[in-house]
Order: C-alpha cells, then sequence, then structure tokens
C-alpha cells in the first residue's frame, strides 16, 4: 500500500564491527533459523531438497512488457481488495495510472502465473526510498496482491520471502509494508516473517531488517529466475500446443460434418 513511512524504529549505533546477529537481535529471534543439516547425509538433503521442488513455486520478474497483464490482474480485484492493497478504493483509472507509473528500471514487480498464464499474485518492490531518521540505512517497500481464487495457499508469503531476498541481494537492508491494521493476512505474513509492527489506529507500519547478501542468497534468487523462465516457456509452449490440438479437432469435426452431409 503506497504511503508515506512513519519513522522506522530507532536503528542500532552504525558500527561496522557490530556482529549482525546481534543487531537483529535487537527484532527478536530470527523465525526462519537456518535449517539444521539433516541426519542421513546426501540422500537425506536430497530427499529435502526434492521435499522443497514438490512445493515450489515458480516467481518471475516482470518487466514493462508484462503491463497488460499487471493492469488485467489489478482490474479483478473487488473494491474490498483495492481498497485494502491501496489504502483507497481504486478506481479502474487510478488502477491504470498506478500501473503505467511504475518505473521497472528502479523498482521490481514478481509474479506468479497460472497454467493459463494468467498473473493469479504479483508483488511491487518499490527501491529508493529514504529510511526516516536513518540516511545510512536503505527501505524498500513491499505491496502484494493475489486474486481472490488463488488465496490462502502460501502465495502471499512466497512473494514475500521472494521479495525480501531480492531486496537483500541489492544491499537493501530493510523492507517496509504499509497495511490497514484489519488486514490481518498480509501482518500475519510480515509478523511470521519477523518483522516488528507498529500499530497507529487503523493504519499499520511494518518493518521487516534484511540480513546482508551472501553467496548463497545471489545463487538462490539466479536458480530461481532460470526455472521460473523455463515454468514459463513451457506454459507458453503448452498453451500453443493446447491451441493447435483444438484447432485439429475443429477442422476434423467440420470435415466429418461435411463428410456425413456428402453422403446423406
Ligand atoms: C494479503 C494477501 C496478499 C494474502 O495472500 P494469500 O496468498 O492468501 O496469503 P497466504 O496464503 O500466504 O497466507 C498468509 C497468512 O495469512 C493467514 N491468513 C489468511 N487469512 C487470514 C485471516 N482472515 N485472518 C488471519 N490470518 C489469515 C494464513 O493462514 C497465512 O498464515 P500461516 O502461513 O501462518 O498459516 C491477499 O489476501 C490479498 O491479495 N489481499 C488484498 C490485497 C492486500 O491486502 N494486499 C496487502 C496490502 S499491501
Amino acid at each position: 500500500m503506497p504511503s508515506k513511512p512513519p519513522s522506522a524504529p530507532a536503528a542500532p549505533p552504525a558500527d561496522p564491527a557490530t556482529d549482525w546477529d546481534h543487531e537483529l537481535s535487537v527484532f527478536g529471534p530470527d523465525p526462519h533459523p537456518p535449517a539444521a543439516e539433516p541426519s542421513g547425509g546426501a540422500l537425506a538433503s536430497a530427499r529435502a531438497a526434492l521435499g522443497r521442488l514438490a512445493t515450489w513455486v515458480p516467481i518471475r520478474s516482470l518487466a514493462r512488457r508484462h503491463r497488460h497483464r499487471i493492469i488485467d490482474h489489478l482490474l479483478a480485484l473487488e473494491d474490498r481488495d483495492r481498497y485494502l492493497r491501496f489504502g483507497y478504493p481504486a478506481s479502474d483509472e487510478q488502477i491504470r495510472k498506478y500501473a503505467l507509473s511504475i518505473d521497472f528500471a528502479r523498482d521490481e514487480v514478481l509474479g506468479i502465473f497460472s497454467r493459463r498464464l494468467q498473473l493469479v499474485a504479483m508483488a511491487h518492490l518499490a527501491y529508493g526510498q529514504p529510511v526516516p531518521g536513518d540516511p545510512n540505512r536503505t527501505m524498500a517497500e513491499f505491496g502484494v496482491s493475489v486474486l481472490p481464487q488463488s488465496r490462502g495457499r502460501g502465495l502471499g508469503r512466497r512473494l514475500f520471502d521472494a521479495a525480501a531476498l531480492h531486496a537483500r541481494n541489492r544491499g537493501i537492508d530493510t523492507l517496509f509494508i504499509h497495511a490497514l491494521s484489519e488486514n490481518r493476512p498480509m501482518l500475519r505474513i510480515a509478523t511470521a516473517a519477523g518483522a516488528i509492527v507498529e500499530r497507529d489506529g487503523g493504519e499499520s507500519a511494518a518493518w521487516l531488517r534484511l540480513p546482508p547478501e551472501t553467496f548463497g542468497s545471489q545463487v538462490e534468487q539466479a536458480l530461481e529466475r532460470h526455472l521460473s523462465e523455463l515454468d514459463f516457456q513451457f506454459k507458453r509452449q503448452a498453451q500453443v500446443l493446447s491451441g493447435f490440438v483444438d484447432s485439429v479437432a475443429e477442422v476434423k469435426a467440420h470435415f466429418d460434418a461435411s463428410g456425413r452431409a456428402a453422403k446423406e
């Protein structure tokens, strides 16, 4: 939800020697501690990797050419969802204006496509925002929407995790989410990730401190990008093939009908 962010929670004094774990401890316990090495060696690791793959959801970085899909996605949101997403019941015109104003050179838009290539979930990461009261810190604002029929399957949470990874890999240290206090799913996603939520009446601001990028976080993002691209191309080919099969069936039906008519 775009907004003017309130003051960020006070940051610990900048000290290069500060231990990162200690710095993060200010924000409470890590909700996603590093997984313990599974016992059982390579086989167990492979099983764990397969388990992760079984629940993998392809998340794609969107570009300018996807603007029409973004507009279609947002226009499909009902009034209440538009209110939760933007902080006001955005009209169709305001939605088009918002989508056309997304700066793809600066920001990132992440999307999840259905098998029919409908954009069922998308997140906008707006970069370049100053952290109020602390010019040394860098922040990105997160906004998300999932189509009603695709909710409750963890897509919102996955987009949040992917956004945190992307922001982290860009050297951003804080993710900011502005949500209405009544927006329980959004605040649940943020708090489960370890964000600090500050409620101010009907509005809430959530702040998530991100750990610095690592070689592993870069590899994770690169892998995700390649696999998601493959998935998208596969779905596109499947759609082309399905269209071709439908046309063949149509032509066959047409000839069958003409053959029957000729016999009669
Ligand atoms: C917020 C939104 C993106 C969540 O998407 P989603 O894909 O349904 O979310 P998830 O399936 O990942 O669920 C997120 C968490 O919210 C919880 N949740 C879902 N509905 C809830 C409710 N009514 N009350 C409390 N928690 C709820 C889920 O149980 C889940 O928590 P868990 O993983 O601990 O079980 C979606 O509801 C939406 O698009 N809303 C309209 C736009 C909006 O509000 N955007 C956010 C403002 S920027």
